[in-house]
């Protein structure tokens, strides 16, 4: 990769801003300095500098973030706040992708990472990974049986899917439900189909990552090996 289109990338300004970064700051590739924008960089061996500052570089980052209430599962939004908002130095120059959104209301575990296949395969509905998720309902719970049984649900073309969970445990109205898919609004209309309405809705775990001490807009790096 040519070192412009390498910073560039990491936003430190256009390919036309680099050239001009390039002779005004010392850059160097491990201990030499370049001047030339087209000099080339394998940027997973090389070391780059600007004024003797490492620059940040890893090939793929994957976050898990406890997203809270009030916070939009997406880049950009006029009206709401971001998710990735919350992202701060060094990981803000990188560009990521939300594997299995939460809804505005939602809290919890949200897993963001610089590799888009990677978020394309956590949310593939064939991988049928586990999620709990700790809801607040409108009154105490005694529906139970029939979210184990599964029922019918639409999805968010209007289409109608058979919706079961896996695991449900219940204290009055508060209850914890494992669920393997991720349809659109599926946890509230699983409850709502039974006649409850979500009020509050947490998730605490994909696969094996759980929410555990993170606080709400914390986050930190894993490694794909403790997902599934
Ligand atoms: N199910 C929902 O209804 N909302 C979420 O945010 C996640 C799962």
């Amino acid at each position: 990769m040519r070192i412009d289109k390498f910073l560039s990338n990491l936003k430190y300004g256009s390919r036309k801003e680099i050239k001009q970064l390039l002779r005004a700051h010392e850059v160097k590739i491990n201990l030499k300095r370049v001047i030339d924008p087209a000099t080339s960089i394998d940027p997973n061996k090389e070391l780059v500098f600007i004024d003797g500052e490492q620059v940040f570089y890893k090939e793929s980052i994957d976050i898990m973030i406890y997203k809270p209430v009030g916070y939009l599962s997406a880049n950009h939004d006029s009206m709401h706040s971001v998710i990735t908002s919350l992202i701060q130095a060094p990981y803000d120059r990188f560009d990521f992708s939300i594997a299995g959104r939460l809804d505005l209301d939602a809290e919890g575990l949200l897993i963001l990472t610089t590799d888009g296949n990677f978020a394309h395969h956590i949310m593939h509905p064939k991988k049928h990974i586990e999620k709990t998720y700790e809801v607040m309902l409108d009154k105490p719970f005694v529906h139970h049986q029939a979210l184990l049984n599964g029922i019918f649900v639409k999805d968010g073309y209007n289409d109608e899917y058979f919706a079961k969970a896996i695991a449900i445990k219940k204290n009055k109205e508060y209850v914890t439900i494992i669920i393997d898919e991720g349809k659109f609004h599926q946890v509230k209309r699983m409850f709502q189909a039974v006649g409850y309405e979500v009020l509050r809705l947490k998730r605490t775990r994909i696969g094996n990552l759980e929410l555990k001490d993170l606080k709400p807009g914390e986050y930190k790096e894993f490694e794909r090996k403790d997902l599934e």
